[in-house]
């Protein structure tokens, strides 16, 4: 899980730019850390254009009548998606943008409408991902960029860059 260290991030982001890949090349990376801001440093020093935050988050379930773990992977735990993993998301996104002012946030996490995803670009993310919604309706990110539509008409919000970051202090 190279992305539970500094160093192992740095290089593998190193391998990755140094293979010369002709795409942009962004970091996706894990909320189980105690330091995120940290490791999408070192991404971003690294070669990395910009941080995708956040990956699943390590999670366990267990089926109490067979008594064994059933997410993701079973016995090796897995990965927690959707709405319980939104305001962790947020909270990555806001810490790794006051770290990292400048840097090229995609966040990701639970964005289920346009308000989630208004939340993520106040924290500080440029753009927006939606992942476990299009498992429920395909057509998800259409809705939640209708949801951010509507979110801004409401709101008098003209244009959606103004909200970057505006949660910020
Ligand atoms: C079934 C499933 C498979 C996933 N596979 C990957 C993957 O291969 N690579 C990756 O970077 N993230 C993967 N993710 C993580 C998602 O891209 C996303 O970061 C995470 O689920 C949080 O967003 P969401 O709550 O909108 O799904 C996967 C998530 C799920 C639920």
């Amino acid at each position: 899980m190279f992305a539970h260290s500094p160093t192992a991030t740095a290089e593998v982001l190193e391998a990755v730019a140094a293979a010369g890949p002709a795409v942009p090349l962004w970091a996706k990376l894990s909320p189980t850390v105690s330091d995120l801001a940290e490791i999408a440093g070192a991404a971003l020093s690294h070669g990395a254009e910009g941080v995708t935050l956040v990956n699943t988050a390590l999670a366990m379930v267990i089926d109490t009548e067979r008594r064994v773990p059933v997410l993701g992977s079973g016995p090796a735990g897995g990965g927690l998606s959707g709405p319980p993993l939104h305001p962790i998301a947020v909270r990555a996104v806001f810490d790794v943008r006051a770290a990292h002012p400048d840097a090229t946030i995609i966040g990701v996490g639970g964005v289920m409408t346009g308000r989630d995803a208004v939340e993520l670009l106040m924290a500080g993310a440029d753009a927006v991902q939606v992942g476990t919604a299009t498992f429920r309706d395909p057509r998800a990110a259409w809705r939640v960029l209708d949801g951010i539509g509507a979110w801004c008409s409401s709101h008098r919000v003209r244009a959606v860059r103004s909200l970057r970051g505006a949660a910020q202090p």
